[in-house]
């Protein structure tokens, strides 16, 4: 096309931002911010937690893991940075942490402080000493299993480090990423499947592997990882950022209240992750429980009430573990002594964007800030609009494949029907991941952003469909469609 055309197609492209990014943006939110806090008096009785005794604890272990590559996903290699220095602090051994990141955000050309991470607009570097466990091509799900089994002659790469635990310790696993109905992104595919994930655990639990285990899970749909098919009996407490069919949020992002430092073209954090790391860092957790961590994550989370632009913080497994302490699986930072219960409490709303819109946001933010005429410029364009029509390809093919097999008046409540709380998203997992292969086989990966369709496979699955009846729809759907850099030669399947 021509130049005129060309730089047309392209206004347009960036007039449906604008009115898109205009959407997201939730205003009118005061800033949060650090607390400062005022020292406590101490009193002789606060010294020691009564009825417990470090030595009898067992270790305490911690897994990280960041699920996502790429500088716009920044904030959740950020968050488990965070949250490694966190234990750390509380005198969690390094020995013991086990961090699955990508690492490519402290040395990558767009971070404007070269080395360094932050997980908050006035935040100091957490990237510093983060050990490099599992990084680049070794995030991988099959790593993340191997792991928690302790299973080091499983492990592919990597520092080789693993949870080898006894039946006396602890475990605390906390994650960060995309998410969609019954998946955890990873950088590398496959993504985590839901069922492979429960099945590791049981097998833990089965081994002797723990006394206790926490596991914190940011990401979209994250409750569907859990629902209706996370055990009550193996000693595991769950929260998520969010409940079965709903976004989780990115948080201190630039434009926002509580914005990043004007160089930063990326959201700094994830709101459920900032508010479980804000509330530890406030607290004195030989005295704060579980429970008391939970209510406080789950009214920030929801931003107060304003669940639009917030999620729905869920717990899973057995609720009995709440009443414990915090420390026993984020340890005790002597600092934090004499800090009061009701310390740091932030109670204003924070200004947030969608999990999936935050890759838009950052394209857009570095957009607008390339030189106006540059080829540079025309490049980030050009990405831009790649990536929406990827997207509404993507939402477009399952649309048509809903119809093909529903036929047109059934097909939306078909592919959109949400199971009761308490119901598995699929019953037959194995369908699930059939039924994604056949999609992506015929019309392309999935991507972070196609995992939101993910309820739609499994509804497939749900109503009975024949993999031949779903194979040809999706032929049909997708046939001469050329998925180009989206095609599952490239970086394999999701499934
Ligand atoms: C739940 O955890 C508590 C505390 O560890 C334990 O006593 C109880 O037996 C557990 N419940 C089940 C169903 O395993």
């Amino acid at each position: 096309m021509d130049a005129h055309k060309f730089s047309l197609f392209f206004f347009n492209y960036a007039l449906f931002l604008v009115l898109t990014l205009s959407f997201i943006y939730i205003e009118g939110c005061l800033a949060s911010r650090f607390n400062l806090f005022e020292p406590g008096i101490l009193m002789p009785s606060d010294e020691v937690e009564p009825g417990v005794d470090d030595d009898q604890l067992g270790t305490r272990w911690a897994v990280l893991v960041a699920g996502s590559m790429g500088y716009g996903n920044y904030r959740h290699q950020a968050d488990v940075c965070h949250a490694y220095q966190l234990l750390r602090k509380g005198g969690i051994k390094e020995e013991n942490i086990i961090v699955f990141m990508y690492d490519d955000i402290a040395k990558n050309d767009l971070n404007p402080r070269p080395g360094v991470i932050i997980n908050h607009p006035h935040g100091e570097d957490v990237y510093a000493g983060v050990p490099k466990d599992y990084t680049g091509e070794h995030v991988t799900a099959k790593n993340l299993y191997a792991v928690l089994l302790g299973d080091k002659s499983a492990v592919k790469g990597g520092s080789g480090k693993v949870v080898n635990s006894k039946a006396n310790d602890r475990i605390f696993l906390y994650y960060s990423d995309h998410g969609g109905p019954g998946v955890l992104g990873m950088p590398n595919l496959p993504f985590l499947y839901a069922m492979d994930f429960i099945e590791v655990l049981e097998k833990k639990h089965a081994a002797g592997g723990y006394k206790e285990m926490i596991i914190y899970v940011e990401a979209c749909e994250s409750g569907s990882i859990f629902e209706g098919i996370m055990p009550k009996d193996i000693n595991i407490y769950v929260t998520t950022a969010s409940n079965a069919q709903e976004s989780s949020w990115g948080t201190y992002c630039p434009g926002m209240e509580a914005s990043p430092p004007q160089e930063f073209i990326t959201c700094l954090g994830d709101l459920y992750s900032v508010a479980w790391m804000e509330d530890s860092e406030s607290h004195n957790l030989k005295k704060e429980t579980l429970k008391q961590q939970y209510k406080t994550v789950k009214a920030r989370t929801s931003n107060y009430n304003t669940y639009t632009a917030g999620s729905h913080v869920m717990e899973y497994g057995n609720a009995s573990i709440k009443a414990e302490k915090v420390y026993l699986y984020q340890g005790f930072d002597p600092a934090s002594l004499n800090f009061p219960p009701n310390n740091g409490h932030m109670s204003t709303p924070m200004d947030v964007v969608n999990q999936r819109d935050a890759e838009l946001l950052f394209m857009w933010e570095m957009y607008k800030r390339s030189e106006d005429g540059s080829e540079k410029k025309r490049q980030i364009l050009q990405q831009i609009a790649e990536t929406l029509r990827h997207r509404r390809h993507l939402d477009s093919s399952v649309e048509l494949i809903g119809t093909l097999l529903f036929g047109p008046k059934k097909s939306s409540s078909m592919l959109q029907s949400i199971r009761k709380p308490g119901v598995p998203l699929v019953d037959d997992w194995n369908c699930l991941k059939s039924m994604v292969r056949f999609f992506e086989t015929h019309c392309g990966s999935l991507t972070q952003y196609g995992m939101k369709h993910m309820r739609a496979f499994a509804n497939v699955c749900n109503s009975g469909v024949s993999q031949a009846s779903m194979e040809e729809a999706s032929i049909a759907a997708c046939s001469g469609h050329d998925a180009g850099q989206w095609h599952p030669s490239n970086q394999g399947y999701s499934a």
